[in-house]
């Protein structure tokens, strides 16, 4: 199927507390958002690929990425979801939309190939997620154990994360309307009542979000 992907790259990465937002940081030869990028325009399903960037942006004109035929940017909003928001719309009449962080360089092409078998034979999509490794906690207010939360049905979401595009633009647009707070697509979804199928992904896709993110990132992309 021709998929567009969609990859929010509009934060600033305050977390990261790095001089220059963390999308920019070089891995290697190339900036996390590059090796972002380029792992989806590589998959042969995947036609097209719609960056939001903030406005004043002046780290993008400097990957090479606009060269791209592929490439298309967008104004990124205030927050993630507005990001995102902002590339469905200019995802047009495509069919299937795929969103995925800028800040997640190391997704593989197995994964991705996962994904979107199980998403286009899915009623409401397809999100990519890991099962959750550790013992869960739920505390009370004042640092204590309320209760052992079961790990057997928690995951951690991931991205990519794969719908029809009319269906999450229509969500998204009515979750913001209502102030509804979504962190991820299939949350758009859920409350709009849709049920998103999970696929067990690579616990090595990790999102850079703090400063020790980046050893570990760099480690996983020299691993291929
Ligand atoms: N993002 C975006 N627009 C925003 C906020 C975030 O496009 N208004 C993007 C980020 O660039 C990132 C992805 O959404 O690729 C996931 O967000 P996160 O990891 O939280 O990045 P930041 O918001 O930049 O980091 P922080 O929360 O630490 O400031
Ligand atoms: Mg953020």
């Amino acid at each position: 199927p021709g998929i567009v992907a969609v990859v929010p790259a509009a934060g600033v990465g305050k977390r990261m507390q790095a001089n220059i937002p963390k999308q920019y940081l070089t891995i290697g030869d190339k900036t996390i958002l590059e090796h972002t990028v380029n792992c989806l325009l590589q998959h042969a399903d995947i036609v097209a690929v719609i960056i939001a960037i903030s406005d004043g942006d002046e780290y993008f004109a400097e990957t090479g990425l606009q060269d791209d035929s592929r490439v298309t940017v967008v104004s990124g909003g205030k927050e993630r979801a507005d990001s995102v928001l902002s590339g469905l719309i200019a995802a047009g009449d495509a069919k299937w939309v795929m969103v995925h962080d800028a800040a997640r360089p190391c997704l593989q092409h197995g994964d991705l190939d996962a994904l979107i078998d199980t998403a286009i034979t899915s009623e409401h999509g397809a999100i990519l997620a890991a099962p959750v490794r550790d013992t869960m906690k739920r505390a009370d207010s004042h640092g204590g154990i309320n209760e052992t939360v079961c790990r057997e049905q928690l995951w951690h979401a991931l991205t990519p994360q794969m719908f029809p595009t009319e269906m999450l633009r229509d969500a998204l647009k009515s979750a913001l309307e209502n102030s509804l707070l979504v962190t991820d697509e299939a949350s758009a979804i859920e409350l709009a009542g849709g049920k998103p199928k999970l696929v067990q992904g690579s616990a090595s896709n990790i999102k850079v979000t703090q400063p020790d993110d980046l050893n570990l990132a760099a480690y996983y992309l020299s691993t291929r």
